[in-house]
């Protein structure tokens, strides 16, 4: 099984001026997916970016482009999104009426699909889904806003999932990705891999830490994400 881990910098830290060249920069420093933070005022109390964003940054890199749609409804809007250069599109089942249509049409649409399961979000979503889903994603914190403390508890669901995974890996030999979302840093990124995670958000962590100009910037910081992965 592979046990490759991914960072993926969150641009919702990003510096909105310079989005381009933020994310130039953030995937030369070393990492490997954008996060790509869609929120609808409704589903969170936050307002951010949409597919015209997501087709602006799409010819400037060739990175996984991760869509996670804090949004309700979702349908709508997928589609919209695949044709915008989206590589995955994940969702809360608390945004779908019908998260097995919602998921094929992910899918159907060309995209790698995902669920998102908030701090107290149950994980019985995932009982009979696993076949449409490529990535399953937890938040460490609530979602709507970057910069806020891990919650703890994500560790032990995230030993749960990883579980999960791991046997549907065995009966079938598919890869589902384990993704982590919130207040993930230097300090706890070990324990979080350890947990199971495979794949990292970090926003504020990363664009938090430079100072403008640099397009080096964010090298240490992703420098010491990777040196406290190589720990575990
Ligand atoms: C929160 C977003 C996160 C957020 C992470 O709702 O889904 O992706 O930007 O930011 P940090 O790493 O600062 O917690
Ligand atoms: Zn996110």
């Amino acid at each position: 099984m592979d046990k490759t881990f991914r960072i993926a910098p969150s641009i919702l830290s990003a510096n909105f001026a310079k989005l381009g060249q933020e994310i130039v920069d953030v995937i030369r420093s070393g990492t490997d997916i954008v996060h790509f933070d869609v929120m609808d005022n409704h589903y969170v109390p936050n307002l951010t970016i949409g597919p015209l964003v997501c087709e602006a940054i799409r010819p400037l890199t060739d990175a996984i482009i991760d869509v996670h749609l804090m949004v309700k409804p979702v349908d709508r809007i997928i589609p919209d999104f695949a044709k915008a250069g989206a590589n995955m599109i994940t969702f809360h089942p608390e945004g779908s009426e019908h998260i097995d249509r919602s998921l094929s049409l992910v899918r159907d649409s060309g995209c790698k699909s995902g669920l998102v399961f908030n701090p107290a979000t149950p994980l019985h979503y995932l009982d009979h889904v696993m076949d449409k889903i490529d990535m399953v994603l937890l938040m460490s914190v609530n979602p709507g806003f970057g910069g806020q403390k891990f919650i703890p508890e994500t560790l032990n669901k995230l030993k749960i999932v990883r579980q999960k995974i791991d046997a549907y890996y065995e009966k079938t030999g598919r890869q589902i990705w384990l993704e982590v979302d919130g207040g993930v840093n230097a300090n706890n990124i070990a324990e979080i891999a350890k947990a199971g995670a495979d794949t990292f958000v970090a926003g504020s962590a990363i664009f938090g830490s430079g100072k403008d100009a640099d397009p080096n910037r964010y090298d240490t910081v992703v420098k010491s994400l990777r040196a406290s992965l190589a720990t575990i």
